[in-house]
């Protein structure tokens, strides 16, 4: 089975609590159940990660260069100005799906630029948690 990474930048974890009025009710977990059972539809090997930390997001990132594995990746926060995480996904040697649980380019101004739109496949925003479901369809295309 083709292995594919979910990778999850800041606050995603607060998935629930986090400002539900934007992001729903659901929680992280069943954020993660969804993509799961979204990659055994698929035929897919999904493993749902997140982190807080920048660095940590980079090293998954090489790491998956050097291994071939497809991203599907809400960079959160860090979408709008880590050129690490650019830099680092600039080195991908498989597809990558960029996805947003909200739509960045109908709220405030500093969420209107990706710095990570320019290196990815494509971008899916605004679809809630389906956002992931489209974008794992997508990549199951694109495999
Ligand atoms: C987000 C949108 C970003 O602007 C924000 O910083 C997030 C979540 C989304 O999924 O809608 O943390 O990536």
């Amino acid at each position: 089975m083709k292995k594919v990474l979910v990778l999850n930048g800041p606050n995603l974890r607060r998935l629930g609590t986090r400002e539900p009025e934007i992001y729903g009710a659901d929680t992280f977990d069943d954020l993660a159940e969804l993509c799961r059972a979204t990659g055994r539809e698929l035929g897919l090997d999904v493993e749902v990660r997140q982190t807080n930390d920048e660095a940590e997001l980079v090293g998954w990132v090489h790491r998956a260069a050097d291994e071939r594995t497809p991203i599907v990746l809400n960079p959160a926060a860090f979408t709008h100005y880590s050129y690490a995480l650019h830099d680092a996904l600039a080195q991908r040697t498989a597809p990558l799906i960029e996805v947003h649980i909200s739509n960045p380019a109908a709220r405030e101004e500093f969420r209107h630029t990706s710095v990570v739109a320019s290196v990815a496949t494509g971008t899916i925003a605004g679809f809630g948690l389906r956002s992931y479901v489209l974008a794992l369809r997508a990549l199951a295309e694109l495999l």
